[in-house]
């Protein structure tokens, strides 16, 4: 019998939010075909198991880690600085632990970047370690730049016009004001944060979930700046789909899709962690029963009953569908999104246009390259208003303005799915990546 050729092991170690967590394990799936084995490491809360479709997976937990709901109370940046405190030393133990269980098989660690704290162990025992960004390209170069800057000098420079609107050197479009600070707290700590998590420590290489047919630009800078290898190799829920969704998905919309017109509807969806205010919610609500179109909603607050009646006459409510299959329905036209960069992958892949309504942060950022860069959508600004709201579903779904960007967003699908087919872009990089990952 031909020998088998030794497994080798790769410990994943994820952020516990959904947005982190999905392509984490799509990563983890997608060594998985090429042989390494894959462990997983993560904390107490918001965990996957391997009953969510990875039997083959080993499932360890890092003891007493900071609660995830600490990151309400705490904000983003004290939680994450918290747990990457709290981590080191029980990580350190996490891995020894393997190290003996299993011998010194370990071929390297993949942390999201966020989990810098799992760069120690890899350094005491030896072990190479590699970055992953959940986000875009560009995010990743910003956050380098972020890192860079002073907060007291960056605050005063920036109230000043002409600072605002300056490109970011070698990354246009992006101006100074478009860095994403926005809706993360003090910027002394945001920066001392992006200090951290842009850190690339003894880091031998950084995966990023895009592709070069998206980021081009910013995956050259990143090369340069970084200068260890940088391997785009996204949209990875094509290449391996895992389902790691920590709510329960609501299949019970896609027999309501199957009864609408093809192109009709409008999916609005938020993401794992949006909330809405009540008034907002009510005007698009109102907005949405304005606009005639049929619509599937992502909604987890509840809607005053009589909103709820007429709500429901033109659309459907959900509280957590299963979005890619949503996006995948030939009845869906448009999807209405905070651009968080996953939901902004799975949109253009399936080549459906975009209205953006970012929250914060990146999302910023993703918003500006679907409106201005891709061109494939455009964003609603200013306050949330009825008669907004009702204007940008028709522009979307109904006007002949959408030909344009539903071309443009057809175009780029087939680009993003050559780039993971056999020869391209996204293809040899997981390949490179799993040559790297052998000989390191
Ligand atoms: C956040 C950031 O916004 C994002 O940019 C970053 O890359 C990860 O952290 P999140 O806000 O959760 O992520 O949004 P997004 O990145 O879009 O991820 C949401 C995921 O949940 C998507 O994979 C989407 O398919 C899934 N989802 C969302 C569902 O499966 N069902 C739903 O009803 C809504």
């Amino acid at each position: 019998m031909e020998k088998i050729a030794e497994k080798r092991r790769i410990v994943l170690v994820p952020f516990p939010a959904q947005g982190h967590i999905t392509p984490m394990m799509q990563l983890g799936q997608a060594l998985s075909f090429k042989g390494f084995s894959i462990t997983v490491a993560q904390g107490a809360y918001n965990q996957v198991s391997s009953s969510q479709h990875f039997p083959t997976f080993q499932f360890v937990t890092i003891p007493e880690s900071v609660p995830v709901y600490q990151k309400e109370s705490l904000g983003l940046v004290e939680f994450l600085m918290k747990l990457n405190k709290n981590s080191e030393a029980r990580f350190k133990d996490c891995v020894a632990e393997l190290l003996l269980q299993n011998g010194n098989d370990i071929a390297c660690i993949i942390y999201d970047e966020l989990m810098y704290f799992s760069e120690a162990a890899a350094k005491e025992f030896k072990i190479p370690s590699v970055i992953l960004s959940t986000a875009s390209a560009t995010n990743h170069a910003c956050g380098c730049v972020l890192s860079k800057l002073n907060a007291e000098k960056f605050l005063i420079d920036i109230e000043d016009p002409e600072v605002q609107d300056k490109v970011v050197e070698n990354l246009d479009p992006l101006r100074y004001k478009n860095l994403p600070i926005s809706g993360m707290g003090p910027l002394d700590r945001f920066l001392e944060i992006c200090r951290e998590v842009f850190n690339k420590r003894t880091a031998s290489a950084v995966i990023i979930n895009t592709a070069s047919c998206l980021e081009s630009s910013s995956l050259s800078w990143l090369k340069q700046e970084l200068n260890i290898p940088v391997f785009p190799l996204g949209p990875l829920h094509i290449t391996a789909s895992a389902n790691s969704s920590l709510l329960e998905e609501d299949r019970s919309c896609i027999e309501w899709l199957n009864k609408q017109v093809p192109r009709s509807v409008i999916y609005i969806s938020f993401g794992s962690k949006a909330q809405m205010e009540a008034k907002e919610v009510m005007e698009m609500a109102w907005g949405l029963c304005d606009s005639n179109q049929p619509f599937l909603w992502v909604i987890s607050e509840s809607l005053p009953e009589e909103v709820s009646k007429i709500v429901l006459e033109k659309g459907y409510i959900v509280k957590w569908a299963p979005q890619k299959e949503v996006l995948g329905h030939p009845a869906v036209g448009g999807l209405w999104s905070h651009c968080g960069w996953n939901s902004t992958l799975e949109s253009i892949v399936e080549g459906v246009p975009m209205i953006c309504r970012p929250f914060k942060g990146e999302q910023k950022l993703n918003a500006i390259y679907v409106e201005s860069v891709w061109r494939i959508g455009f964003q609603l600004q200013g306050e949330v208003e009825r008669a907004g709201v009702e204007r940008a579903v028709k522009r979307l779904i109904v006007d002949g303005e959408v030909a344009g960007m539903r071309e443009r967003a057809l175009v780029l699908k087939e680009k993003l799915k050559a780039s993971v087919r056999i020869g391209g872009s996204s293809y040899k990089a997981l390949d490179e990546l799993a040559k790297y990952l052998k000989t390191e």
